[in-house]
């Protein structure tokens, strides 16, 4: 069965480890993972974005999840990213969903508080983990578009007061990384990250994975973080390998065919991305 993300979350703090969180909007991109994860003996976090939830149904993404999570000997957990929706968030842990972001972060800090602790006491009474964010991440994530100027680092001080507020089991403090793939690169306050780890107990969450140097990934896991989220690289992965079948081959038309790359490209990746957090024969 699908597990909560709170308890691997918190080992993986008291290891000095991250587990990676992969977005997947298609069956065979969750096949991809998984795989990936079983190979690597990884614990897994799969998740949708409220736009892949909208595209294909919560239940259909709890049944591939939970099927996955019964025949994978890996704790695998099932998390619903960036979510502004009270409603679709109680739909998607009523669907079976382990694991739920309320994103508030758009709003000023007392609202974000109110928020965050609302969902925190539904989701503990559901046995689900709860993820927050303070400061603004940037970039494009499905409709949250946060421009260059209105993203925002998390204030130390203010974390500390966040977490003991609403209780919220995990936490994503805006860092300085950035939805998508950066131009240049990213420009990252470890320092604010080494001080938000040393005054938060929580498991803490890096949120716009892709386009991150590998080192600065490294760094950013030996200086605390958690969780790493994974998103537009694997969509990416996913739709070249596609493209490039059907640039060699325009009559193709099999997705058993086309799909196959596609998969394993996905799967490569996600290996790479777990060999850079840490994870591997963490499960
Ligand atoms: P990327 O699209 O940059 O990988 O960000 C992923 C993310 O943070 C999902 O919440
Ligand atoms: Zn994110
Ligand atoms: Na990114």
């Amino acid at each position: 069965h699908l597990v909560s993300s709170t308890g691997m979350l918190e080992v993986a703090r008291a290891n000095g480890y991250g587990v990676t969180a992969f977005n997947v909007h298609t069956l065979e991109m969750l096949q991809a993972v998984v795989d990936a994860a079983e190979e690597a003996q990884a614990p897994l976090i799969l998740q949708t974005t409220v736009g892949t939830v909208k595209h294909l149904g919560p239940e259909y993404i709890v049944a591939a999840a939970q099927v996955a999570a019964k025949q994978a000997s890996i704790p695998i957990a099932l998390h619903l990213d960036h979510c502004t929706d009270y409603d679709l968030l109680v739909q998607c842990i009523r669907a079976g969903y382990t694991s739920v972001m309320i994103d508030a972060s758009m709003h000023p800090f007392e609202e974000n508080v109110r928020r965050t602790a609302e969902v925190v006491r539904v989701a503990k009474a559901a046995g689900v983990n709860v993820e927050a964010e303070l400061g603004k991440v940037g970039g494009v994530e499905d409709d949250i578009i946060v421009s260059e100027e209105d993203a925002r680092l998390a204030d130390p001080q203010e974390c500390v007061e966040f977490v003991e507020r609403t209780g919220v089991p995990t936490f994503a403090p805006a860092i300085g990384t950035a939805h998508g793939i950066y131009k240049g690169e990213p420009n990252i306050a470890f320092h604010k990250l080494e001080q938000i780890y040393n005054l938060v107990q929580v498991p803490l969450v890096l949120h716009g994975g892709s386009g991150i140097p590998a080192d600065q990934v490294r760094r950013c896991v030996a200086l605390g973080m958690g969780k790493m989220n994974v998103a537009t690289e694997l969509r990416i992965a996913f739709s070249d390998a596609i493209k490039h079948i059907f640039e060699q081959n325009p009559n193709e038309n099999d997705p058993r065919k086309y799909m196959v790359p596609a998969k394993e490209a996905v799967k490569k990746l996600a290996l790479e991305k777990m060999q850079l957090t840490g994870c591997i024969g963490r499960a």
